[in-house]
């Protein structure tokens, strides 16, 4: 793996972050995205379940028979995909990794520090939520771009990803860097909205079929494809929700 630059508070920094690359980042805004993403990740009694589950109904059929194997998730958040993995192959190796320290602190400090969070939602007219931090000794938590990953070729046997994709600048180029890390028939999990910004996106990736080739052209094999996988995000305490269809997918290197 390559040698971080930094630590800033137990969290390795793989890139030069500067300071206007900060000042950019929206997922750096701790009250709109940390809270926010917390109490999504790790406050399931707010919403009587953990509403991205449906992603690991998806995934769980995929995951490998091996134990001890390296495991990867990209724009990981909070951590909470990458620590339920951790707990489910406690002799693997597990990193998340993800550009916005804001976030990668709040997951260091919840799965691997095992501190406690209160979480406030009453301005969402929800309740006060104690969450109970874990402390998971095969974790741990990076920073780092999707486009740029600081694992050696053929190192990872699971990679995942989750609401990521479409938020690159460069989706082929993250793609790729998940192909290039991946062990030869190491498997890519992907869920996305494919909520595109970008037009050039649209036009690149839109239908799915033609996401489809892409990945075929970087040398990947699908094993699994549903482009229906609906995951309702809870906004308030009323039951306002967003509704995000999504395409997951699982490819083999
Ligand atoms: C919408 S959030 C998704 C978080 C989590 N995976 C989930 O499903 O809820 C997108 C995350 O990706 C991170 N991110 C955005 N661009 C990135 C990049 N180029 N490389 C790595 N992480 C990135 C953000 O910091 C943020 O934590």
């Amino acid at each position: 793996m390559q040698a971080f630059l930094y630590n800033r508070k137990g969290i390795p920094f793989f890139h030069q972050k500067t300071a206007l690359e900060f000042q950019q980042d929206i997922y750096e805004r701790y009250h709109e995205m940390v809270v926010r993403q917390s109490a999504l990740h790790t406050a399931d009694q707010l919403w009587g379940g953990y509403p991205f589950q449906p992603i690991f109904d998806f995934a769980e059929k995929h995951y490998s028979e091996a134990r001890e194997i390296n495991i990867l998730e990209i724009g990981c958040g909070v951590g909470r995909w990458i620590a339920t993995l951790a707990k489910h192959y406690p002799k693997s190796t597990c990193w998340g990794i993800d550009y916005s320290y804001q976030m990668l602190k709040r997951a260091n400090e919840f799965w691997v520090k095992g501190q406690n969070i209160s979480i406030d939602w009453t301005a969402k007219g929800l309740g006060q939520q104690f969450s109970t931090g874990e402390k998971l000794n095969n974790l741990k938590f990076g920073l780092a771009k999707a486009e740029q990953l600081p694992f050696e070729d053929n190192s990872q046997k699971i990679v995942v990803t989750s609401f990521l994709l479409d938020r690159l600048e460069n989706p082929i180029k993250g793609l790729k860097e998940m192909y290039r890390v991946l062990k030869p028939t190491g498997k890519l999990i992907v869920i996305s909205p494919l909520n595109f910004k970008k037009a050039e996106h649209w036009k690149l990736y839109y239908p799915p079929s033609q996401l489809s080739t892409v990945l075929k052209e970087i040398g990947f094999k699908v094993l699994d494809w549903n482009e229906d996988l609906i995951v309702n995000e809870p906004l308030d305490g009323r039951g306002n929700l967003l509704r995000w269809k999504c395409l997951g997918f699982v490819v083999e290197k």
